[in-house]
């Protein structure tokens, strides 16, 4: 398409822009099974479309903003997280978050051939921050739980060794690694631990409240230097809006570099992107205000039990069968004919994968019972 010379209207425009997004699948279609983005709380909306233009990329001219960021949102994580002080940012979501986590242990290490050990089960965002970093990923192997084999970690610790990872919610299995023997590892030998909550950071502290039994996953445990937590996903943020929290400000120190022409005044950037949106950080902050630790809480008691109820029905299921017993409000299943009825099943219009030899399922808070049972009856059909 050739760059407009002149300009249509904008009730034209409009009808264009619908003819194209009406292809999409939203998350009020009752159709998204597969996704760890849900449609974000109004209030959130509200706030996010209400403050557009502002821009913590030049915090200075919008310090009201910036003293949200600082001062409240990434103190209220850090209080979620069972820290006092931490530092940190909103960020683009869990990739950078985990990047800038990766870049910070790196620039601290100050080893020549820098190695991040990390399981077998971590997301692909670091696989980008090894390459963009220089750093050697020393993938860890599974036990047959799936999860991380802190042996096996402790087997491939070296000198050249600058952090290790966990994950607290595994983003095809929703499995959280046993953090506690991590943290006990890193402490023993002095390594920086990261842990990737970007989607059990919103899930943990709540369902453990509610009584399901989770390890301790959070800055409780003194290993743990830097956490991943994403309210894009079950914070019920809008996109984009990852999180990172570091134990010390020399973490944060370690990756800034200085911003020195802009028009609020110089200041020190840590994060990836230099622009970067102000109503993600408010939407963040008016939604923890508005919903609290108890708001929180009924939304992760809702998907926790419907993923159970799901797990229950799939054992019921003739030719369908649980990859393992879901830890967190993700459930994958296996099924005879995999490729047939992942077709078959996305031909009925659900929004779902199964490319990693499971189909998955999170139960994210536009997912209702009604949706679940009505996509049971289309996978029994199927299969
Ligand atoms: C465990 C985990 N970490 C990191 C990410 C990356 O998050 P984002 O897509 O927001 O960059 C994901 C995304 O699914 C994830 O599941």
């Amino acid at each position: 398409m050739k760059f407009p010379r002149k300009g249509i209207p904008q009730e034209e425009v409009m009808r264009e822009l619908e003819k194209y997004t009406s292809k999409d699948l939203s998350f009020s279609s009752g159709k998204i099974l597969g996704s760890m983005c849900t449609l974000p709380h109004e209030l959130a909306r509200e706030v996010f479309c209400l403050y557009m233009d502002r821009n913590l990329g030049d915090p200075g001219l919008h310090p009201g903003t910036k003293k949200i960021e600082e001062e409240e949102v990434i103190e209220m994580l850090s209080d979620l997280l069972h820290l006092e002080r931490g530092y940190g940012h909103v960020v683009s979501g869990g990739t950078e978050a985990n990047i800038l986590a990766v870049r910070a242990f790196r620039n601290l290490a100050d080893v020549e051939n820098p190695e991040l050990i990390l399981p077998r089960s971590a997301h692909f965002s670091f696989i980008k921050a090894g390459e963009m970093l220089g750093v050697k990923l020393v993938w860890a192997d599974l036990n047959p739980d799936y999860t991380v084999d802190v042996k096996d970690v402790e087997a491939k610790i070296s000198e050249n060794t600058i952090g290790i990872v966990g994950i607290a919610g595994t983003t095809g299995l929703g499995v959280v690694d046993d953090i506690p023997a991590l943290s006990d590892l890193a402490r023993e030998y002095g390594i920086p631990l990261h842990v990737d909550a970007a989607f059990g950071g919103f899930v943990i502290p709540f369902a453990k409240e509610l009584g399901y039994d989770l390890p301790d996953f959070d800055f409780k445990l003194k290993g743990v230097q830097s956490i991943t937590i994403d309210p894009h996903k079950m914070g019920m943020a809008p996109i984009p809006a990852g999180g990172i929290v570091f134990r010390r400000k020399k973490y944060l120190r370690a990756i800034s570099v200085l911003a020195p022409y802009l028009a609020g005044g110089r200041i020190l950037q840590a994060t990836i992107t230099g622009t970067r949106p102000g109503a993600s950080v408010l939407a963040v902050w008016a939604l923890i205000k508005h919903l609290g630790f108890e708001g929180y809480m009924k939304i992760v008691d809702r998907a926790m039990r419907l993923s159970r109820l799901f797990a229950e029905e799939i054992k019921k299921t003739p030719g369908a069968w649980l990859v393992r017993e879901p830890m967190l409000n993700i459930v994958s299943f296996k099924t005879r004919n995999l490729r047939r009825v992942e077709k078959e099943l996305k031909s009925r219009g659900w929004g779902i994968s199964a490319h990693r030899g499971y189909i998955r399922i999170v139960f994210m808070p536009h997912v209702t019972e009604a949706m679940t049972r009505e996509f049971l009856k289309d996978l029994r059909e199927v299969i």
